[in-house]
């Protein structure tokens, strides 16, 4: 949701903590905000709008001291203003905060803290850390026991980082990601690695609770009751020139245009990790598959693909409704959680619950060192390098892929995924290269009011994801429907306004869903059909190359992608940070 950052080291704090900014910015860009310590006195500086027009407009870079936080804001708690931005400062502007998470019992404190005196500046649930900690430092003038009286009245998920006049650097942190970077001039403390990657690959992730200070020249961790610990310095793997957009207008075309190489990446599965991963998941009494969004759509798909190959019957739930089924779940089953960023809140909270029940918990992700890696009793990576853009593409191939390797072995690999890698490869590319067919079909979209994709079977989770991209993008209503669901209900919606995208490569299920296409047409509706094979039914055709069918899906997307991309620049909406949204959902 929210990026937080804090430095204190030899360089000025101010041009390090920009950067980190921008390029954790796709966990929200509402507003923006930065604090140094400059002689003892505390800098803040904010303004609504995208790290590089307000950093540009404020001044940000000549923010003078080696000491800082900084902030981008996906707004929770409070509209969407200057006051609201973080960081936020206590009374005698001595101590600021930035936060990430939701204080679920701020307003008992903030009532509290009201009647001793203190006032407030913003709506915000994330002032009440900088007033508590000033009104805990005038009780016991010590941080670290100031930080644990604080931390102990929070209720609810939270991360946050303060800095203090005296230069002192803190944060903690609970059910949020805060992760300590060391480099050589100094130390870290972020939301995310990649708010310090770019400086340094030595990294401790804090356990829930813990506490970093950095004073003087050093760091020093406790636990919630303020006794010392030692973590483990991990080094993390990253590709971090790959965060760049390069040559293309946005990172959401380059990370589309991506998939020709990234969804082989997914494939290729240390045999070892693939063989524990399939284990667990044989042994399994029943297998449920959970994500949000995106990756969803993945774990749909997933029951699918197990069921036909694999003959194994799995179950997928929506992260966000899987408490409440948890009744089923028992220390027999098995969790698949899939999430890109390994941080969403619903993904991991299901986790959590399904542990509880001593269920076994298996994860796809694409970072290895996010919290649901470390959750999972074993995981898979996508291994699709860093995705900005905020609506997922090449890490859903990627999951796709991560599946279709799992099957193989799953199925004593008769689906001989590695043999088809080069083949899967040269069909992605030659749907890439119809993206001129999907800047002609965006112009036709573009006035429209709805949209409606139809799929059956493996394309059903790809019609849902198409429309999902469609909306993320272009702020259009986009449905994906079951294609033998039509008749049951949404066919009351097709006039002769309506244009319906129909997925349709030749498989078992081609001649009902092209019956579905001649039922819509005949209501005087036009068909845009997706098919390795043309009719006379669509009015607009995308031709995707002949293939094996139960890897249809990674191929019929693309299109899907590139079209709502297309949309999003005809309707001027920035394809890369779409209104309202988020990349890493760590809020309920
Ligand atoms: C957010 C993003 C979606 C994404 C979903 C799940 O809502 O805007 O694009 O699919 O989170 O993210 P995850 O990191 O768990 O795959």
């Amino acid at each position: 949701m929210c990026s937080i950052i804090g430095y204190k080291g030899a360089s000025y704090a101010a041009p390090l903590i920009i950067e980190s900014l921008r390029r954790m910015e796709y966990r929200g860009y509402d507003s923006v905000g930065i604090a140094t310590i400059d002689a003892g006195n505390i800098l803040v500086s904010k303004g609504v709008g995208k790290v590089a027009e307000v950093s540009r407009a404020l001044g940000f870079q000549k923010m003078p001291g080696q000491i800082g936080i900084g902030h981008t804001r996906w707004a929770t708690h409070g509209g969407i203003t200057n006051a609201n931005a973080h960081p936020h400062e206590a009374c005698t502007s001595k101590v600021a905060v930035v936060h990430n998470g939701i204080i679920e019992n701020y307003r008992e404190l903030k009532r509290d803290l009201i009647s001793s005196g203190h006032s407030f500046k913003s709506e915000t649930d994330s002032e009440v850390i900088a007033h508590m900690l000033e009104e805990s430092l005038s009780v016991v003038q010590d941080k670290v026991k100031a930080f644990v009286k604080v931390c102990s009245k929070l209720k609810g998920a939270y991360a946050f980082v303060a800095v203090f006049s005296d230069g002192t650097l803190c944060g903690s942190r609970y059910d949020e990601p805060l992760i300590v970077g060391l480099s050589n001039d100094g130390y870290f403390i972020s939301s995310d690695v990649l708010g310090f990657l770019q400086y340094t690959d030595k990294a401790i992730f804090l356990d829930n609770k813990d506490i970093a200070v950095v004073a003087g020249e050093n760091l020093y961790l406790y636990d919630s009751d303020g006794n010392a610990v030692r973590r483990e310095i991990t080094q993390v793997a990253w590709e971090l020139g790959a965060a760049d957009k390069g040559a293309y207008a946005h990172h959401t075309l380059k990370e589309i245009h991506e998939q020709r190489k990234t969804v082989l990446s997914g494939m290729d599965q240390n045999e070892k990790d693939l063989i524990s991963f399939c284990d667990i998941l044989l042994q399994a009494k029943s297998v449920y598959i959970t994500g949000s969004g995106t990756s969803y759509h993945s774990a749909l798909l997933a029951k699918y693909i197990f069921a036909k190959l694999a003959k194994i019957r799995t179950e997928p739930i929506l992260s966000s409704e899987f408490q409440y089924v948890l009744d089923f779940i028992d220390k027999d089953s098995v969790i698949l959680a899939i999430s890109q960023s390994g941080e969403t809140a619903d993904v991991l909270n299901s986790v959590k619950h399904a542990k509880e029940t001593g269920a076994k918990v298996l994860s796809i992700v694409n970072i290895s060192t996010s919290s649901l890696a470390r959750l999972s009793d074993s995981f898979l990576t996508v291994n699709c390098g860093p995705e900005v853009g905020v609506a997922a593409t090449k890490s859903f191939t990627g999951q796709l892929s991560v599946i279709y390797a799992v099957t193989d072995r799953l199925c004593g690999y008769s689906l001989g995924i590695v043999s088809k890698k080069q083949a899967i490869a040269s069909a992605i590319e030659d749907v890439l290269s119809l993206e001129d067919n999907t800047i002609k079909l965006a112009d036709l979209l573009k006035d429209l009011r709805d949209i409606y994709i139809l799929g059956k079977s493996l394309h059903y989770p790809i019609a849902l994801e198409g429309a999902l991209k469609i909306k993320e993008l272009t702020y259009l209503h986009a449905e994906g429907i079951a294609a033998g669901e039509l008749k049951h209900g949404p066919l009351a919606l097709i006039d002769e306004n309506s244009i319906v995208m129909v997925i349709n490569p030749r498989d078992n299920t081609f001649n009902d869903v092209l019956s579905n296409a001649h039922e819509i047409k005949s209501r005087g509706a036009k068909i845009i059909g997706i098919s390795t094979e043309p009719d006379e039914v669509y009015d607009h055709f995308i031709n995707i190359p002949n293939f094996d069918s139960i890897l249809y899906p990674l191929i019929e997307i693309v299109p899907l992608q590139l079209l709502a991309y297309h949309l999003a620049l005809k309707k001027n909406a920035d394809p890369d940070y779409p209104r309202n949204l988020a990349k890493s959902v760590t809020v309920k």
